[in-house]
């Protein structure tokens, strides 16, 4: 992609120099999790936010306020670290449904809690949610978060879909000698059970600073382990801005009618900057255009400064500007983000 020759931000969205437009917006709600999966985090945690830089519950609001209202915001994402770990997260999706555009609310979760929370955040105005859970063994599920809570999370994805966060998607890493051989076995509990299934290729995220591109289990290779055992078809609804490609598989039904879909982020293998529709906000208010950036731009500072919402739309404005073309793992020069997965948000 070429950059264009302004230099300013044109427009009232969130258009940036490759002439994309950020309307998905991802909110990290915690940088705390009460998992230690091995490729996210090391055992003991890591340095945690301290509690006065965190965004409190109404700043969150405001600033979300901003995004819909301003800047075009059409879909807010909570994640973390472990979002359901933050207190006020039923009252916070009970103000941003009041908004008077309202958003798409979905959340990026362990599963961790959710048996309890599912059915309060349906009644608050949550959408859907994506759960994480990479095996289907209880005992590989402790050895790779370093928690004995494969149970938890089952039952998490049940509480969800009978609170009607419809459809209930589920996100797997793969991890090569780990559970690289559970690609089928996953997609089995996930058509069982009628919720979505997309696996996610690993990312150089990881606090430890471990990854391996030759380590890594490639989109191909999980396709080619599904094909092994279902009939994958080509999806014809169109991809959009959405990173997943998807597959219908053949003979199998979705809860609520319509053919069932697996699909694969292949971020790393088949990267999709060039149709990237995300901003992201860090749970200590800074604005972060890319996953991969090596800058990001802080809002805190001018909100808790007494800035008015025009002057926060504008600093948000330049930051997205600003988006890298693509994330260039690629790249020889590449270098991987100060902040790890679980400071940014998935
Ligand atoms: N690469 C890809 N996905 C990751 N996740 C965490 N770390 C990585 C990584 N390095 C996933 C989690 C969860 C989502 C938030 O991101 O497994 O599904
Ligand atoms: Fe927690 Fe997600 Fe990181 Fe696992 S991958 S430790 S669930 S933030």
């Amino acid at each position: 992609m070429t950059p264009s020759a302004s230099q300013e931000p044109p427009g009232a969205g969130l258009g940036d120099r490759f002439g994309r437009v950020a309307t998905d917006l991802r909110v990290s709600l915690t940088d705390r999790c009460n998992l230690r999966c091995t490729y996210c985090m090391p055992a003991e945690g890591l340095d945690w936010l301290p509690n006065p830089s965190l965004l409190t519950d109404a700043e969150i609001v405001r600033l979300i306020d901003v995004a819909v209202h301003r800047l075009g915001v059409t879909e807010v994402r909570f994640t973390g670290g472990e979002p359901l770990l933050r207190r006020g997260l039923v009252e916070i999706v009970r103000a941003v449904a009041a908004l008077t555009r309202r958003p798409r609310m979905m959340l990026t979760t362990n599963g961790i809690g959710l048996a309890r929370l599912a059915e309060p955040l349906a009644a608050a105005g949550l959408d859907r949610v994506n759960v994480s859970l990479d095996t289907t063994d209880p005992a590989q599920f402790k050895a790779l978060t370093r928690r004995d809570r494969h149970a938890d999370v089952v039952a998490g994805l049940a509480a969800s879909a009978a609170a009607g966060l419809l459809p209930v998607k589920m996100n797997a890493v793969l991890l090569r000698g780990v559970n690289d051989d559970e690609a089928v076995g996953l997609l089995a509990f996930a058509l069982e059970r009628g919720y979505e299934l997309r696996f996610i290729e690993q990312m150089p995220l990881d606090a430890g600073h471990t990854w391996r591109r030759e380590e890594m289990v490639t989109g191909a290779e999980i396709l080619a382990a599904l094909r092994s055992a279902y009939t994958l078809r080509p999806d014809p609804d169109a991809r959009g801005g959405s990173p997943a490609e998807t597959w219908i598989v053949d003979g199998h039904a979705a809860v609520g009618g319509g053919p069932a879909r697996v699909g694969v982020i292949a971020s790393v293998s088949s990267p999709f900057c060039g149709a990237c529709d995300r901003t992201r906000l860090t749970a200590d208010g800074a604005i972060r255009s890319c996953l991969f950036s090596q800058e990001e731009t802080d809002l805190r500072g001018a909100l808790r400064g007494g800035a008015g919402d025009e002057e926060l739309a504008d600093l948000w404005r330049k930051a997205m500007w600003a988006k890298p073309a693509g994330h260039g793992i690629d790249d020889p020069k590449f270098l991987q983000p100060a902040r790890p997965m679980s400071a940014i948000g998935g």
